[in-house]
């Protein structure tokens, strides 16, 4: 498999005092407050949370797909104001067109424009670069659930986006294709240098791929609403060796954060 990105033109990423309220009056519904974040360009942060604490929101939010109730979102100085064409988001299922093939529907991730020449051969290296050359002619239900996600990010990647989101996309896999899958994304940012957020709520592979890793959880002293809990610089160059104690120190750390005890106690 070739898994040379091209390299891309990476953006920072910066939240500061970002709300976001859902409904309002007696049925508001607020999901994050007062979240401010940095991140330089070319850095890999993950963003840590129980279930519902409002990762995708946050997410969402810097892909310009959903818009703060306060504060802004800026990429590289700008302010996020509708959909961000300097993202480009992975979700946990691939949403692929299931009457395309797999080269149409990575077609779909480029802006229109261009000669029929350059997108074909752009579509051709994104898929190259996930290891699916041999099957751009199938179609996504002829192929594994890894391969249809492999789609799914060559789609994202074959705009060569600055910032690339990462919504659990490695969650709908069995254990190993999701460790394969972690490998793969881990060598693209490397080759690529793109600035990436990666959502997920497993705490190994918040610390396999990230240069730091954000825990977002209710704030203990405010009403309502999630913010940043705490924030963690993962040592060690990329990729790491997931065998390292350094690591599985700090998986104990983050999962005391996270409330998980480090042993159950025994039932009586
Ligand atoms: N469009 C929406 N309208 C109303 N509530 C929403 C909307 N999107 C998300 N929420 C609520 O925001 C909270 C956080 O959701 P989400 O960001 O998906 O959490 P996470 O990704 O951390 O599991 C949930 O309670 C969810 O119901
Ligand atoms: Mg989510």
């Amino acid at each position: 498999m070739q898994t040379t990105a091209t390299r891309v033109a990476a953006v920072p990423v910066t939240l500061r005092g970002v709300d976001r309220v859902f409904g309002s009056g007696d049925a508001a519904h607020v999901v994050l407050s007062g979240v401010d974040l940095d991140v330089p360009a070319g850095e890999v942060v993950a963003l840590l949370g129980a279930s519902g604490c409002g990762k995708s929101t946050l997410l969402r939010l810097v892909a310009g797909l959903d818009r703060p109730s306060a504060g802004e979102v800026n990429i590289d100085g700008a302010r996020v104001d509708g959909i961000e064409p300097r993202a480009a988001v992975v979700f946990q299922e691939p949403r692929l067109l299931p009457w395309r093939t797999l080269a149409e529907n990575v077609a779909f991730g480029l802006p229109s424009g261009g000669s029929r020449e350059t997108r074909r051969a752009h579509v051709a290296h994104a898929l190259d670069t996930v290891g699916l050359a041999p099957f751009a002619g199938y179609r996504p239900r002829a192929v594994s659930g890894g391969m249809a996600q492999r789609t799914a990010l060559a789609r994202a990647l074959v705009r060569r986006p600055g910032v690339l989101l990462l919504d659990e996309p490695f969650a709908a896999l069995d254990a190993l294709t999701r460790l394969r899958m972690q490998d793969l994304v881990d060598d693209l940012q490397r080759t690529s240098g793109a600035t990436v957020l990666l959502v997920t709520h497993d705490v190994d592979e918040a610390l396999q791929l990230a240069d730091r890793v954000v825990v977002l959880a209710p704030h203990p002293d405010r009403a309502a609403g999630a913010g940043i809990a705490h924030m963690l610089d993962v040592p060690g160059a990329r990729p790491r060796d997931r065998a390292d104690p350094v690591l599985a120190a700090l998986r104990v750390e983050l999962l005391d954060r996270l409330g998980v005890p480090r042993h159950r106690p025994h039932p009586a």
